[in-house]
């Protein structure tokens, strides 16, 4: 029988993961069966324990319930710790093993795919919610010159950047960023979804700077629309997609699969 896995959230119906994880299985050659999970609002915690007493070996966790699977697991890898929130969850016997590979997703996209080295730059990260909790910490360890969190609730940002502040990261709301330049800006908002930009000063990219979105779809985001006008090269989150879903797939089945042919078929709209 195959291993079994599944993508919990709420929604899920529209997720690429389980065709991802087809890949990747078939790829390494390895004999799982990745499904997706709708868990009520209310039912988070239920619904895992349902799936583990059906065998189920591992999760990989959407939103809203990233908190929740932090709280969950019983043993937590270090970058699940810094980002206050998980995205895998691994079985192992009594232990609720849980991870954070999102932070991981994005950085190996930027450096490795989209070749963009981290060191030494000066970024800029729109958001303060869950996305960018995970993202932070990953950032963070590639010691770039600076990182500054814009948010719109400027007390949330704050808040996040504090625990950070000894790694050179401060935030401000978005009027904090007239007159200031950055190399790479990650938008970790959710603003993207709604069709919405936030309101972003010109001259905000330095020149061969990188806008990066970590939400993706068939059209380009109004962010990355803005950033194209400015002159910053651009890319969507189907990369860190990917990549994340890489981090996982190692985590429970001790294997790395190539991704670089997973991101391609993404792109060109086989798996739509
Ligand atoms: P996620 O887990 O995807 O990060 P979240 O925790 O709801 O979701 O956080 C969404 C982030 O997008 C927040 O930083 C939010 O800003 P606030 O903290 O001020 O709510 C940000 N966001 C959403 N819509 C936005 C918009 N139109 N303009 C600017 N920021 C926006």
């Amino acid at each position: 029988m195959s291993d079994k896995y599944a993508l919990i959230g709420n929604p899920v119906a529209h997720s690429f993961s389980p065709l991802i994880h087809a890949e990747f299985a078939r790829q390494t050659g390895h004999d799982i069966d990745y499904v997706r999970l709708l868990a009520p609002l209310d039912g988070f915690a239920a619904a895992v324990a349902q799936f583990r007493a059906q065998g189920g070996k591992g999760l990989n966790v959407t939103l809203p319930f990233k908190l929740e699977a932090y709280r969950l697991a019983t043993r937590r890898s270090e970058r699940a710790e810094q980002a206050q929130a998980v995205n895998t969850l691994k079985f192992v016997d009594d232990a609720v093993f849980g991870d954070n590979t999102d932070g991981a997703g994005l950085v190996r996209d930027i450096e490795v795919n989209l070749e963009f080295p981290i060191v030494a730059m000066r970024i800029l990260l729109m958001g303060a919610g869950g996305a960018a909790r995970g993202a932070l910490p990953a950032l963070l360890e590639k010691k770039p010159v600076t990182v500054v969190i814009a948010n719109r609730t400027v007390a949330k940002g704050h808040e996040l950047a504090q625990r950070f502040s000894h790694l050179g990261c401060s935030a401000c709301g978005y009027d904090g960023l007239v007159n200031r330049q950055f190399d790479l800006v990650v938008n970790a908002t959710s603003a993207s979804i709604a069709g919405a930009l936030p309101p972003l000063p010109p001259d905000l990219f330095a020149p061969r700077s990188l806008a990066y979105d970590m939400m993706y779809g068939r059209e380009p985001t109004p962010f990355l629309e803005f950033a194209r006008t400015q002159g910053a090269r651009g890319a969507d989150g189907s990369g860190m997609l990917v990549e994340q879903a890489a981090e996982s797939f190692l985590v429970w089945r001790g294997v790395r699969p190539e991704t670089a042919p997973v991101i391609a078929r993404l792109r060109a709209g086989e798996f739509l």
